[in-house]
């Protein structure tokens, strides 16, 4: 009834607002902390943003009016161009798929599973990150996991920095702000001897000269003991592995509908069967209504995206690539 509520309601405020009213768009605006300056460039900026806002829009309504099990809707994303959004990614294919075969693993233990996991609200995770404008998504997939089991271990928090390999990792598949790989980033703090806190080397979102150096032992938060990959394409190895590991850093393919996701599992199907490009951290699982089973998937998009930085992904059918490169890191 709530619901039918709800719908109702905003059918009467589309029937007001229509598209194109400048009204929705001025709110978008001032909720959104959006100016464009038309003194500027005779308004340019103003009448593409519009335009961009206006089509999503549409696309968002269209959307939720139909029968998914998913909803989307406008965000800080809601009138930025394609070539904008992609650069909130950074994930690029694996280094070697040779490597990524040799080094998969079989959670070791066995035990029976529980029906839902979820550590999303542990002690040992940090608030929600964001990357911003840089494609160094592959950095916060690779530290998120590393801070959890270093937490885990020592009972004591310590946040790790994205920037060390923003700046300094650039000896292997790792581009700074131009994407990377999370496995390989592991291998770099394996190489240089650690992981450096991120209040003596905090995010820029920018590359820079790198500040870390073998000598810095006393930068370091962390250091990684081991790490692998999760046999492919097998959720309940992922399952399991949550258990054993705690979250695992994994890689999608984001289209679309997936920047403006707001409540429920996305199971677009769009993403299907094309190249990852985006990392995130699985760290739980569930399943809604008794007929849905999804993954309880962390983004690096601000608490303000999504279900407060969360994002529900279907679970069991590879969705979006989630299940192909599962990945899990030990610290010491
Ligand atoms: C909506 O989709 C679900 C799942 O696909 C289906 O079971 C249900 O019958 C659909 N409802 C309507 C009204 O089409
Ligand atoms: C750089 O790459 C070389 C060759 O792959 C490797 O031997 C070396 O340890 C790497 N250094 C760092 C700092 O990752
Ligand atoms: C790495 O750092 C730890 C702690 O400072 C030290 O005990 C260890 O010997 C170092 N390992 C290598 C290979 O340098
Ligand atoms: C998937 O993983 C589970 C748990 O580790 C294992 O028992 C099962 O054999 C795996 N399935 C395949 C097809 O390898």
């Amino acid at each position: 009834m709530k619901l039918l509520l709800v719908f109702l309601a905003s059918l009467f405020v589309l029937g007001i607002n229509g598209q194109g009213d400048d009204s929705r768009w001025k709110e978008y605006k001032r909720l959104n902390g959006k100016n464009y300056n038309e003194k500027l460039d005779g308004g340019k900026q103003e009448n593409l943003r519009k335009a961009i806002f206006f089509q999503r829009d549409a696309n968002i309504r269209k959307h939720n009016s139909g029968n998914h099990s998913f909803q989307i809707g406008h965000n800080k994303f809601s009138d930025l161009t394609g070539k904008e959004l992609a650069v909130f990614l950074g994930t690029t294919s694996p280094p070697s798929p040779k490597l990524h075969k040799s080094m998969t693993v079989l959670p070791k233990r066995q035990t029976r599973l529980p029906t839902t996991l979820n550590y999303r609200n542990s002690f040992c995770l940090p608030p929600i990150k964001a990357q911003g404008s840089c494609g160094s998504c592959w950095a916060f997939t690779a530290i998120t996991p590393l801070e959890f089991d270093r937490c885990r271990k020592k009972r004591s928090f310590s946040v790790l920095s994205e920037q060390q390999l923003v700046d300094c990792d650039t000896n292997s598949t790792n581009y700074g702000c131009n994407g990377g790989w999370y496995v390989t980033a592991w291998s770099h703090l394996t190489t240089v001897n650690g992981s450096a806190s991120e209040f003596l080397y905090p995010y820029k979102g920018s590359k820079g000269k790198c500040k870390y150096c073998p000598e810095c032992k006393s930068m370091v938060g962390a250091r990684v003991s081991s790490y692998g990959y999760i046999q492919s394409k097998n959720a309940t190895a992922m399952q399991l592995a949550l258990q054993e590991y705690g979250p695992l850093a994994t890689a999608i393919t984001v289209v679309g509908s997936f920047y403006y996701y707001t409540v429920g599992v996305y199971d677009d199907e769009a993403c299907d069967n094309l190249p990852v490009n985006h990392g995130v951290v699985v760290v739980g699982y569930g399943r809604y209504n008794d007929i849905i089973d999804y993954w309880v998937v962390r983004n690096t998009w601000g608490e303000n995206w999504g279900d407060q930085g969360y994002i529900n992904i279907q679970r069991g059918v590879n969705k979006c690539s989630i299940e192909t490169y599962p990945a899990f890191v030990v610290s010491y």
